[in-house]
């Protein structure tokens, strides 16, 4: 049997577009590689975010090239945001076989017949009708369990220092009737629970049906347990949304709600479109609404221009806040960005001592939050072993890894788990077995 090996780099749509074509390639009969080393197909789905995932991307497509020169017939496909804007940087790799971006990884089976015979590149650069039928492709799941379900693709709001509206397109949200059938045949496949992913998923709009509607279509779909989502933009986060999270048991009290910063001049140069304040307001509202949600966020530090007063103003948006989990990245400027064209001038380690000091207080208050938990009876989806192997590891509702021993036979299950250990990270559980 003819084997695939895909290395997928960046955020989850990316790792669903793998999933998708990791389907395809099922379907035309291949199967799951270990190693590339074994692989007839790689892929490579890139990201551009950032420069750190970028040149990861590139030197693992140069260190395949002692494969394709041991076994020749390997076809080396490089795929996603890097290609889309980019292509010529990774033509300049002659042992790449196959070139496509963001658009048209459906029709996969296609370009490899095609990447047989010749080196082929194929960047489009506009929505192709076929693409309306991706989520009925049958994904290949990474996990058994949880699945995601991308709602919503591409992004309009070009923020200064972002690429992705330039990777992905313009705003595009999948009809809500495709939406509950892929997650109708996820949940006869057994998935306990859905991700329903787009870069800004409050935007969600299909012929007047919104987000807050999508999320009362998905949740009469019967098998599925638990249903999240990500990413809120806090300028379209919604009181609609949060009496929908309020009224359907199925969705679990968790947000993804990325300020980027605190300070309203610097979120201004970011052309983020709302201020400090209104974000403020809607974290409040929201944790007055729903108390024990979990609140999570990415934020941007050296930002052009940040100066240590608005750094502070995001360390005192962060205290009024309280984050369980938060995602700091320092600013990298990104081609096509406009905030490419401002001066890089925040130095490099002020850079990373804000990046330090925001983890840790951010790290501070998950360890509190987290600690309140000591003794509590908590239910878990056990979703695997978890990545260091030994333990089983399991999410609550609110999005807490949780790590116990235990058997093989409980993945997949809900189970309850007391908590007897805490950490900012993770929780360590003992189950609770009925019977015991
Ligand atoms: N759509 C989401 C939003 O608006 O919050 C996030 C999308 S982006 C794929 C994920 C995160 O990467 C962003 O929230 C931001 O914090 C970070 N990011 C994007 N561009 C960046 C850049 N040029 N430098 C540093 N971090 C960046
Ligand atoms: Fe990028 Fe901004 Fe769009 Fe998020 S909202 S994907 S940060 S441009
Ligand atoms: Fe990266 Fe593209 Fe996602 S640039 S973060 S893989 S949309």
């Amino acid at each position: 049997m003819k084997k695939f090996y895909i290395k997928t780099f960046g955020c989850q749509m990316n790792v669903n577009d793998s999933e998708k074509m990791a389907g395809i390639l099922r379907d035309m009969g291949y199967e799951k590689a270990e190693s590339p080393e074994e692989a007839d197909v790689i892929i490579v789905n890139t990201c551009s975010v950032r420069a750190k995932p970028d040149n990861k991307a590139f030197s693992f497509i140069g260190s395949l090239k002692k494969i394709k020169k041991k076994k020749p017939e390997t076809i080396i496909a490089v795929a996603g945001c890097v290609p889309q804007k980019e292509k010529d940087s990774i033509l300049r790799f002659s042992h790449v076989d196959l070139v496509f971006g963001t658009f048209n990884f459906m029709k996969l089976d296609s370009l490899l017949e095609r990447a047989k015979r010749e080196r082929v590149v194929e960047i489009l650069n506009s929505k192709i009708p076929e693409e309306d039928r991706v989520p009925l492709i049958d994904s290949y799941l990474e996990n058994p369990y949880v699945a995601y379900v991308t709602v919503q693709r591409g992004c309009n709001r070009f923020c200064t220092y972002c690429i992705v509206p330039f990777t992905r397109g313009r705003e595009r949200s999948v009809k809500p009737e495709l939406v509950v059938e892929e997650v109708k045949r996820l949940a006869e496949r057994g998935v306990k629970e859905v991700q329903l992913l787009g870069q800004n998923v409050d935007f969600y709009n299909y012929e007047g049906v919104d987000f807050a509607d999508l999320l009362y279509m998905v949740s009469e779909v019967e098998g599925i347990e638990r249903i999240r989502f990500q990413t809120s933009h806090p300028a379209g986060f919604n009181r609609k949304i949060v009496k929908a999270m309020k009224e359907i048991e199925k969705v679990c009290p968790y947000v993804h709600l990325p300020p980027q910063s605190g300070s309203n001049r610097i979120l201004e140069r970011m052309n983020r479109g709302y201020t400090r304040e209104e974000y403020i307001e809607k974290v409040m509202m929201l944790k007055g609404e729903i108390p024990d949600v979990a609140l999570s966020g990415d934020f941007i530090v050296g930002f052009p221009g940040e100066t240590e007063k608005d750094f502070e103003d995001t360390l005192s948006l962060v205290e009024t806040c309280v984050f369980d989990q938060g995602f700091v990245f320092e600013f990298s400027p990104r081609p096509f960005t406009k905030a490419a064209t401002f001066k890089d001038d925040v130095p490099k380690e002020v850079k990373n001592r804000r990046l330090q000091e925001l983890q840790d207080l951010i790290k501070r208050q998950a360890e509190e939050k987290n600690r309140k938990r000591l003794g509590k009876v908590e239910e878990v989806l056990v979703e695997g072993r978890s990545p260091k192997g030994g333990e089983l590891s399991g999410r609550t509702k609110d999005n807490k890894l949780v790590v116990f021993d235990g058997d093989e036979g409980l993945i997949g299950k809900f189970i309850k788990v007391e908590i007897v250990e805490t950490s900012p990270f993770f929780l360590k559980g003992k189950p609770i077995l009925e019977g015991a």
